[in-house]
């Protein structure tokens, strides 16, 4: 995701800027700019790519002064491009402005704007806010702080913002709204930014920001205000942790960081798309691009390849289109019955799969439309896609995939409520209380996450086995094989998974004293058939434990431990329980002492074939 840095005090502003952002540059990111007040005007750089690349304009054409902001970008509206990264200033370079998160509302803003005259330079929505400050400053007699109110009462969606004005170089203001920022406090200099690392070699006294508040900062206070003018009281922080551990936000791994990350990547991931009120929006994607169509193949690699499994029960259950799922490796050597009446959906995460890209291409060449669903803006198969869906899951750092899965998962169900809403093959009743459902799964999420202890100390008891064997039926089958992926890829357990009905099929001969085998039972109207695949393997001596929720655990009479997750309706229950499966994987690799975040041979992005 994106980091906002900001400085005013008496240092040169430029140096601080770039020393921030290179703490942030572990979030991932695709280009880089600062703007600093130089004594007569806002001056900005900013360059595509690496940090360096900011660092070398800057050592060719210095900017001094004693003020500025800096943003690294990480893509979500308009591909990464210089015009593109921030800072962003108003049309006559009054103001400039740094920000993280989503502006839901800019195509309205950005059209009213364009109507009154204003002319864009880039494809963000970040722009809209310097055009409507300088907008309200004009109208506003001048003043910087009214402005900068009367604009974000405007804006809808997420964000923190720093905004310097050139009539007012002794003021730097931030706001906040569902996106961190905080202010440091130094001798004769303060701060802002979106994470901790960046500012923590200057100060470690920090002021969180809440939602809704403003910050007025100048080089000697600063004083928040909420957005109704009422003055806030905030105790100062003193930060105690080192800036390694600050990067992973105190936790240990990427990963755990990430896993804790997903309720708010989900409700990213929805924000926008998903009302009660309205059908849902699927980015510029128009139900064009269902017309004729009468079988979708999905195709992916990995986690995402799980996700599509997933996607294949809603979709068919939703929108009644049958719907094929193969791992993009297979699907180009199988000659696929692929043609223009074909939807086909790939999935990625990078966006940069070779053998998910490669299938596309084979998809194209077959005549049919391609829509992609990743996580990068620009990326290659975004590019190459007719239709685009982003996941705002953020840089995933940690290999092993966890919120990135499970924003796939959620775009998969909001294509498929799309489809059944367009297509109007399910009752607009079930769909809304899918609909209502799906709204409430980041706190769900967050719930199977508050488990995380139990889950620990249940690590403890299987994290020496050499093999584990995971269960399900239907969409808890799905899960079960993320589930397990997740525990081979991190602690290198031989782990394989089976759906309920095959075990007798031939896996159950590998059921010993002890086996221990991940029962994942979570759907109500499959959980008596589960029962009897427990007892078959209890049986044989097996230690199971119990993937269940408040609906499913009564009808299970025997197991040797018990996970509860929340429960949801059948159709979503991927969304509340697979957090639960990541947590087992991450406290059993942790307690082997492996290298979590890059396990061995494994690579995050595989550009290979
Ligand atoms: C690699 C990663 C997995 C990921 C898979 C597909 O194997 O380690 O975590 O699921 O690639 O990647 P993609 O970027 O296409 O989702």
């Amino acid at each position: 995701m994106c980091g906002i840095v900001g400085y005013i005090g008496e240092k040169n502003a430029a140096e601080i800027l770039v020393a921030g952002l290179e703490k942030l540059e572990y979030r991932g990111y695709d280009s880089a700019g600062i703007a600093v007040y130089d004594g007569a005007s806002l001056s900005v750089r900013k360059e595509l790519g690496r940090l360096k690349n900011l660092e070398e304009a800057l050592s060719k054409s210095p900017l001094t002064g004693n003020a500025g902001i800096g943003h690294t970008r990480w893509a979500t509206h308009g591909m990464p491009s210089t015009k593109n990264s921030h800072p962003h200033t108003s049309m006559d370079g009054k103001f400039a402005v740094v920000h993280n998160g989503i502006i839901e509302n800019y195509g309205e803003l950005r059209e009213a704007l364009t109507n009154k005259g204003c002319v864009f330079t880039s494809e963000t929505d970040t722009e809209v806010i310097p055009h409507l400050i300088d907008y309200h400053y004009e109208n506003n007699g001048g003043d910087f702080l009214r402005a900068v109110k009367s604009a974000i009462v405007s804006l809808t969606g997420s964000f923190a913002i720093g905004i310097l004005c050139k009539d007012f170089p002794d003021t730097l203001i931030a706001v906040r709204k569902d996106s961190p920022l905080i202010v440091g406090l130094g001798k004769g200099e303060n701060f802002i930014a979106s994470d901790i690392p960046a500012i923590l070699s200057e100060t470690r006294d920090v002021l969180f920001l809440d939602d809704g508040e403003i910050a007025v900062i100048t080089k000697d206070g600063v004083s928040i205000t909420a957005l109704d003018g009422n003055p806030v009281i905030r105790d100062v922080h003193r930060v105690t942790f080192n800036e390694n551990a600050a990067q992973k936000g105190g936790f240990e791994h990427f990963m755990i960081k990430e896993i804790h990350e997903q309720p708010k990547a989900v409700a990213d991931t929805l924000r926008g798309r998903l009302s009660l009120s309205a059908p849902v929006k699927f980015d510029g994607i128009e139900p064009e691009i269902l017309k004729d169509i009468d079988k979708i193949h999905i195709i992916a690699c990995g986690s995402a390849y799980h996700a599509g499994l997933v996607g294949k029960t809603a979709i068919e259950r939703l929108a009644k289109i049958p719907v094929s799922v193969e791992l993009s490796s297979e699907y180009r050597y199988n000659n696929p019955l692929t043609d223009s009446k074909t939807l086909v959906i790939a999935i990625s995460q990078s966006g940069e799969t070779a053998d998910t890209l490669a299938g596309m291409r084979l998809a194209k060449s077959l005549g049919a439309r391609v829509l992609a669903i990743t996580n990068v803006v620009g990326s290659t198969v975004a590019r190459e896609a007719s239709g685009v869906f982003y996941t705002y899951a953020g840089p995933e750092i940690s290999v092993a995939s966890t919120k990135a899965y499970a924003t796939q998962l959620v775009a998969i169900y909001l294509f498929a409520v799309f489809a059944a809403e367009v297509l109007g093959r399910t009752s607009p009743e079930e769909l809304y209380t899918i609909k209502s459902e799906l709204l409430n799964i980041p706190e769900l999420i967050k719930q199977t996450i508050s488990t995380e202890a139990e889950i620990a100390a249940l690590s403890k008891k299987i994290y020496k086995e050499t093999d584990m064997y995971y269960l399900g039926r239907g969409l808890d089958y799905a899960v079960a094989m993320e589930g397990s992926l997740k525990l081979k890829e991190i602690s290198y357990i031989h782990s394989e998974t089976y759906a309920g009905g095959e075990l007798k099929h031939g896996p159950i001969a590998l059921i010993e004293d002890k086996t221990v085998v991940l029962a994942i039972s979570c759907d109500k109207d499959l959980c008596g058939k589960m029962e009897s695949n427990i007892k078959e393997v209890i049986t044989r001596g097996a230690f199971v434990v119990l993937l269940a929720n408040d609906a499913t655990k009564p009808m299970h009479a025997e197991f040797s431990e018990v996970i509860t997750v929340p429960e949801t309706l059948p159709l979503l229950t991927p969304l509340s329980a697979v957090a639960a499966l990541q947590l087992l994987a991450y406290y059993v690799a942790k307690n082997l002492g492996y290298d979590i975040d890059k396990p061995r041979n494994l690579a995050k992005s595989v550009t290979v074939e």
